[in-house]
């Protein structure tokens, strides 16, 4: 495809924001903003409803006007540029497809608009591209929700932009469904080559496509990074809430030693490694220490002493449990946290586990992350029940 040739040789399919903001009144839907997304990155923005995720990327498509700042796509600067002159498509969640013309038509379209007479090369590696190859005559209305979201995707791409930009393309579907064309637009990215930016309120979404996610609060980006980085490594409460569940312990630094940050909860002592915490740790200052459902092991309070030394661990007494076939999800009250959350794969399990049953919880000292107290530990955890509900 020789236009496709042209766009990997001119560049430019690096999206830069610099300081970019949108005010509406006195309402700020997005604060200024930088952010780079690397040519050919599988990128996406993560964040709750109203955080400001379409208002960002119709500011990169020319939808929507920029407060203040600038947006280039390679050495471009196209804040100016009207959407039709930028080298960008859009795929929405409503893909509105024409519901007169055929599947082949609908594709066909951006090209017949320019002008160009033989389409048919460029239609049937788009079709065969998205695997609807067999599908061509048919109307929309005659094609799946899922098939009807890779026309749209077809028809965008056929344009060559440097960069697809796709708002919740898979909101109208299942969950099935949704989660096959997760894997059927990481195909697609991955074969053309092109920079996508997602939109998406989903974490579980962004975590199996994107290469680098944005995670995005009230206006802000708060956190960018590889979905692991962004897992394991969280910096706020609100990312760590948003993308998965996390423990968190109020606690108090009582001595540092090496590497080592000894802090103290609930009588107890735990360790944190001085390299995860995202916060200077001073003796008497306050630290959140926090830790994921998974990294934690139950051991029943009559077994404490097989516990190998060197673990950081907590008392408590399990409230609730529930099986879920690989693992079995257990709420443990314990003096530091009244409700833990603990994982537990399914390998050999312990009858004992089970409500009201005394145990110790307890996990590798590297498996702790430090965030700074003042912030509210539930940050980002309504939201999710929202979506949920
Ligand atoms: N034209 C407008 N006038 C006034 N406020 C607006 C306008 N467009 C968006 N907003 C506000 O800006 C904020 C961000 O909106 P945006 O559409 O970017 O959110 P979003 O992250 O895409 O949310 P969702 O996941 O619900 O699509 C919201 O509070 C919204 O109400
Ligand atoms: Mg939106």
């Amino acid at each position: 495809m020789k236009t496709t040739e042209e766009t990997t040789k001119a560049g430019g399919g690096d999206v830069r924001l610099t300081g970019i903001s949108k005010t509406y009144g006195d309402f700020t839907a997005v604060h200024p903003l930088d952010l780079t997304v690397p040519e050919g990155s599988f990128f996406a923005l993560l964040g709750a409803s109203g955080c400001g995720k379409t208002t960002t990327l119709r500011m990169i498509a020319g939808l929507e006007e920029p407060t203040a700042g600038t947006v280039h796509l390679g050495d471009q600067d196209v804040t100016a540029l009207p959407p039709y002159k930028r080298p960008v498509n859009t795929v929405f969640q409503s893909y509105a497809l024409f519901p007169h013309l055929d599947i082949y038509e609908n594709v066909a379209f951006g090209l017949r608009r320019r002008g160009i007479k033989s389409v048919k090369k460029q239609v049937e590696e788009m079709l065969e591209l998205v695997q609807l190859g067999e599908q061509a005559r048919k109307k929309p209305h005659q094609l799946s929700g899922g098939q009807q979201q890779r026309v749209a995707v077809a028809r965008a791409l056929i344009n060559h932009p440097k960069v697809l930009l796709l708002d919740e393309p898979l909101g109208a579907l299942d969950l099935k469904l949704r989660r096959q064309m997760q894997l059927e637009l990481k195909r697609i990215q991955t074969e053309v080559g092109i920079t996508f930016v997602h939109v998406t309120h989903d974490q579980e979404e962004a975590m199996t496509m994107a290469d680098c996610v944005a995670v995005m609060n009230a206006g802000r980006v708060e956190q960018l990074g590889t979905p692991a980085d962004l897992y394991e490594n969280p910096r706020t409460t609100f990312v760590a809430n948003f993308l998965g569940t996390s423990n968190f312990i109020e606690a108090e630094v009582d001595s540092t030693s090496g590497d080592d940050i000894v802090l103290k909860a609930g009588g107890g002592k735990l360790v944190l490694h001085r390299a995860r915490a995202s916060v200077p740790a001073a003796t008497g200052g306050k630290i959140l220490a926090g830790v994921r459902p998974e990294k934690i092991s139950l051991t029943h309070a009559d077994d404490a002493g097989e516990i190998p030394e060197g673990r950081n661990r907590i008392t408590g007494r399990i409230t609730e449990s529930s099986f879920i076939g690989v693992s079995t999800q257990f709420v443990v009250d314990s003096p530091v946290c009244s409700d833990f959350e603990v994982y537990v794969q399914n390998i050999d399990r312990d009858p004992r586990l089970a409500p009201g049953a005394e145990v110790v919880l307890h996990w590798n000292p590297a498996h702790t992350f430090g965030l700074d107290a003042a912030q509210d530990i539930d940050a980002g955890v309504e939201t999710v029940e929202e979506e949920v509900a």
